[in-house]
């Protein structure tokens, strides 16, 4: 079966094909028109997906050496995501299945995150995902596949969300959390403690007050532009700890109450080198069998909607050609 993977849901238009073979392409617009107003305008994100997207499938179709006669279906993401760039990559998947007569499959963009690890990796059934992205912040049992249960999430911003509006104070570009990860490694993780919220609650997350104590942090300072050039990297590093240490707390507590012997990381915030280094402690410890996907399946990427596509039509999952957009989890 060969599948044909479109991802629009916030700002990179990407396109994959994923066969019974494993992937054959992976391709990525990011758009960088967001960047001076630091953070993703939708308006914008949807103009430039409907600019790219056709020469992005096209590309991924080269790069597999493959063409659209051959694709099987078209497997595309419905959500969670901005509504008018959703709309766009499901409005395209749909043109596309209509002019080819083959079906459409809706990919659930948070579930692909997770099977993201099926890429290069065979995780076994039960496991824990971390699911860490800049929208969303999960902790989510998968006993088999497709058939999940939320143990947790975040009862405000994200992890992802918290890195890029921590950066954003710090000066650093949209979205912050890749560098501020940079800057961590030449910083000193113990410099600062800054707080880690809601260690009461096994599973939920809270990552708004560090926002505001770092912004009190700075401000407290007597003079606070000397200081934060001082010492960005050690803030960084500090901030970093705080976010990460909570995430691997909570997902400790996730093993130990469903038993599960393997768990995975997930999302953007998985790319993550600290989360990464910890995770792998926390599997050490634990005797767990660790996943985590390769950098570039971490952050939003086309292979993760084909690959999860693949997965579905395997087991029929097909979608209705009226299946429509949803901006949000909750429905
Ligand atoms: O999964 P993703 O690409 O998009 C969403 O579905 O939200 O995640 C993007 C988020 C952003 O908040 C970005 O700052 C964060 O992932 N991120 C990182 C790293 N790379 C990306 N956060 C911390 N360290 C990184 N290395
Ligand atoms: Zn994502």
């Amino acid at each position: 079966m060969n599948i044909l993977g479109i991802e629009s849901s916030c700002d990179e238009t990407a396109s994959a094909v994923y066969t019974d073979k494993g992937l054959q392409s992976n391709v990525i617009a990011s758009q960088t028109v967001h960047e001076q107003y630091g953070g993703v305008v939708p308006e914008l994100a949807s103009r430039a997906h409907h600019k790219t997207i056709w020469s992005t499938v096209q590309q991924s179709l080269e790069e597999a050496g493959t063409s659209l006669d051959k694709i099987d279906a078209v497997a595309v993401t419905q959500g969670p995501g901005l509504m008018g760039s959703l709309l766009v990559g499901l409005c395209f998947a749909k043109g596309l299945c209509l002019s080819r007569d083959i079906p459409i499959i809706g990919v659930n963009h948070m579930d692909a995150h997770i099977y993201a690890n099926f890429i290069e990796g065979q995780p076994e059934y039960p496991f824990v995902s971390l699911t860490v992205s800049g929208g969303h912040t999960q902790l989510v049992y998968v006993e088999s596949p497709f058939e999940h249960t939320l143990l947790g999430q975040t009862r405000d911003d994200a992890a992802g969300e918290a890195f890029d509006k921590i950066g954003k104070i710090l000066g650093l570009p949209y979205p912050a959390g890749p560098e501020i990860d940079e800057r961590s490694k030449k910083g000193d993780p113990q410099f600062h403690d800054f707080p880690q919220a809601m260690l009461d609650n096994d599973f939920e997350f809270s990552f708004s007050g560090l926002k505001t104590s770092v912004m009190y942090y700075l401000e407290d300072k007597e003079d606070p532009e000397a200081f934060l050039a001082e010492h960005l990297n050690d803030i960084c590093a500090s901030v970093a700890r705080a976010i990460t240490e909570v995430l691997i707390k909570k997902l400790r507590n996730a093993v130990v109450h469903t038993g599960v012997q393997t768990i995975t990381l997930a999302g953007g915030v998985s790319a993550n080198s600290m989360l990464r280094q910890k995770a792998k402690a926390l599997a050490r410890q634990k005797d767990l069998q660790l996943f985590i996907p390769h950098i570039a399946y971490c952050t939003d990427n086309a292979a993760m909607i084909a690959i999860t596509g693949h997965m579905m039509a395997r087991r029929g999952l097909f979608s209705d050609m009226n299946l429509k957009p949803f901006a949000s989890l909750k429905q």
